[in-house]
Parts: structure tokens; C-alpha cells; sequence
């Protein structure tokens, strides 16, 4: 029997395809009432690893379980996960009513549940157009309709916004968050940090099949030292000044002016006071997630030690044919 709980556990997973080590050693935990990012580059292994998680795919080592179970032994599945997975196939020829209906009694649920997921997910108007005509955000909302027909507990969603203009990824928003607010447990991947940002409490964020962070998306934020930048009237004088006070993050940027990491813009505005230099501008520059994303997952990245809640784990060498 399973727990009840909502949690996800992926337990040191690792899956080879031949020469392939598509995910290795992958460990995370996903708690009911939040929306988790599972992130990383395409090949990265997002996919593998949500089916191992939904028992399509058996793992070389390791398990992943739901509610305290492997998939393959939760009672009735439909009703305690709802999956997306990619290259979702639809009938192109039949209406969405009537695709949802055929999932509706395959999960035991009655027909009129269809009706409502098609309200839940914005398609109420379009439920009895054919599927071939839809638009890839359509499609988006048909499978998610199709997930939550057993009003799973845990949702499972394989890059959920591919497709999905900026309105339907607002709506998306919207909608994982109030259903992780009602204590569910939702689980969406993405290749792109930028498109779930405004989405996700958590990340899982992975690179040739390993974790690179795990924690609260908030304490990346808040690990990266955010820079000034100054533009002074003689660049030459205030790294001086700068120097002879001990600061040493200052870096000339392609456009002449100063990056200082470090201090606060007060105390640059002080030292150029002191050393007789004017500042024609200075501003605060915004952490940059994507930047940090990218770097986190190009294996060109050194981890710092980090003393928040979620951590960074060491980059291992490439290993041979892990990235496709
Ligand atoms: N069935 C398979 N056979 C062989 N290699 C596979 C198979 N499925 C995935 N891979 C490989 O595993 C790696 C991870 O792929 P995938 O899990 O699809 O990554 P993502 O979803 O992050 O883009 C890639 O190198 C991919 O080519
Ligand atoms: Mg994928």
C-alpha cells in the first residue's frame, strides 16, 4: 500500500543505454504543496527520468517512488498521478471530448469528468473540435486535461510550456500553483529556466544526467553577488582607489565602465569622492538567473562552497556519449 503522502522520492537513479549514461546517480525529493522545477539542456536526462518515475522505463540503479511506492505497485494509478510525458499522441480525427472520454473510463472515472477537465484547462468552447486542427498550445491543454481526469494527487509534467504563448504560460502559472497550493504535488521540467521561473518554488536542476543544484529557486537567487556598475571619469583613478582599499572584484567592461562586486554603491560613490573622481552613472545590476543557469549546466562551472538550504554539487568530467 502506499503512504498517502504526495511525495516523490528519486532515490540515486541511474539509467545506461548502452554506452549512454543518460542519468546517474540522481537523488531528489519533491514535497507536496509546492511546484518543483525539474530543470536542465535538452539530453540532459529530464526525460528518462520521469519515466523511470511513471514505470515506463526500469532503472539500471536506483528506484523513484510516489507515495512511497514504485509506480507499477500504486492501486489505481490514474487516480494518484497525472502524467504528460513528451510526443503526446492524439487521434488527429477525433473531437476532444471524445479523446478524454476514451481516458475517462480507461482511469474509472464517470464520462462527465471530461466536460469538466475541459472547463479546468480553458478548452470548454473547443471540446468538440477535431484534435487535428488544435495549435501545440491546445494540444498542451488537451494533455494536461488528460492528466487530470483522475484528479491525481501527483502531477508529472514533461516540459508542459513548449508551445504555449506568453498568455498560456501565464495561465499555466496560475493554474500549477493553485493546484500545489491545494497540497498537491506537481513535478514540471523544462529546458528553459526563464519559461517556469515565475512558476516554480523548487528546483531540481541537472546536467549530463547529474544534479548540479537542488533547493528553493530563492537561494540561487540570493547566492549570486550582485554587481555595480560605474562609469567614472577616469577608470584608471577609482580602480586605484578601489585597490588601495582592498576591494578587488573590479572588472572593465567591453564598454569602458567598472564592475565592482562586492561593496555597495555608496561605498563606490565614497572612494570616487575621496580620489577626486566624478561618477557620471552607477547601477545595481540584476542577478542574472539565466546566466548562472547556463553556467550551472555547461560544465564550465566551478561550484563555491554554499551555505543555503539547497546546494551545488560538484561537476564530474564529462563522461563519454552523456550528452547528447
Ligand atoms: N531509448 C533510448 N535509447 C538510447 N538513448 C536514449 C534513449 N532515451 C534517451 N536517450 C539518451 O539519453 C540522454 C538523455 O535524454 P533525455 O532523457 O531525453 O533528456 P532530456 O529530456 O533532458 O532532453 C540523451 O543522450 C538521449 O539521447
Ligand atoms: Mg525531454
Amino acid at each position: 500500500m502506499h503512504d498517502g503522502s504526495g511525495r516523490i522520492v528519486v532515490q540515486n537513479l541511474t539509467k545506461q543505454f548502452g554506452p549512454v549514461t543518460a542519468v546517474q546517480n540522481l537523488s531528489f525529493t519533491v514535497e507536496p504543496g509546492s511546484v518543483t522545477g525539474f530543470l536542465g539542456p535538452n539530453g540532459a536526462g529530464k526525460t528518462t527520468t520521469l519515466r523511470m518515475l511513471l514505470g515506463l522505463v526500469s532503472p539500471t540503479a536506483g528506484f523513484a517512488t510516489i507515495n512511497g511506492s514504485p509506480f507499477g505497485r500504486l492501486g489505481q494509478p490514474g487516480r494518484v498521478v497525472g502524467a504528460v510525458l513528451e510526443a503526446q499522441g492524439f487521434h488527429p480525427k477525433r473531437t476532444a471530448r471524445n479523446h478524454l472520454k476514451v481516458y475517462a473510463s480507461a482511469v474509472g472515472v464517470p464520462d462527465q469528468r471530461a466536460d469538466q477537465v475541459l472547463q479546468l484547462v480553458g478548452l470548454g468552447s473547443a471540446g468538440d473540435r477535431k484534435v487535428g486542427g488544435y495549435s501545440l498550445g491546445m494540444k498542451q491543454r488537451l494533455a494536461l486535461a488528460t492528466a487530470l481526469l483522475g484528479d491525481p494527487q501527483v502531477l508529472v509534467l514533461d516540459e508542459p510550456a513548449n508551445g504555449l504563448d506568453p498568455e498560456g504560460i501565464a495561465w499555466l502559472r496560475t493554474f500549477l500553483q493553485s493546484y500545489a497550493r491545494s497540497g498537491r504535488t506537481v513535478l514540471i521540467s523544462s529546458h528553459l529556466l526563464a519559461e517556469v521561473e515565475q512558476t516554480v518554488d523548487q528546483v531540481v536542476i541537472i546536467s549530463r544526467g547529474q544534479t548540479m543544484y537542488y533547493g528553493p529557486l530563492d537561494h540561487l537567487r540570493q547566492s549570486q553577488q550582485s554587481r555595480v556598475i560605474v562609469q567614472p571619469s577616469d577608470v584608471g583613478a577609482l580602480v586605484t582607489a578601489l585597490r588601495a582599499e582592498g576591494v578587488q572584484a573590479i572588472e572593465q567592461l567591453p564598454d569602458g565602465r567598472l564592475a565592482v562586486a562586492g561593496v555597495t554603491s555608496k561605498y563606490i560613490a565614497d572612494a570616487a569622492l575621496k580620489a577626486g573622481v566624478s561618477v557620471y552613472g552607477m547601477q545595481e545590476e540584476q542577478i542574472d538567473l539565466e546566466r548562472l543557469f547556463f553556467q550551472l549546466t555547461s560544465g564550465q562551472y566551478a561550484a563555491p562552497g554554499y551555505p543555503g538550504t539547497g546546494y551545488y554539487v560538484q561537476q564530474q568530467p564529462p563522461q563519454q556519449g552523456g550528452w547528447a
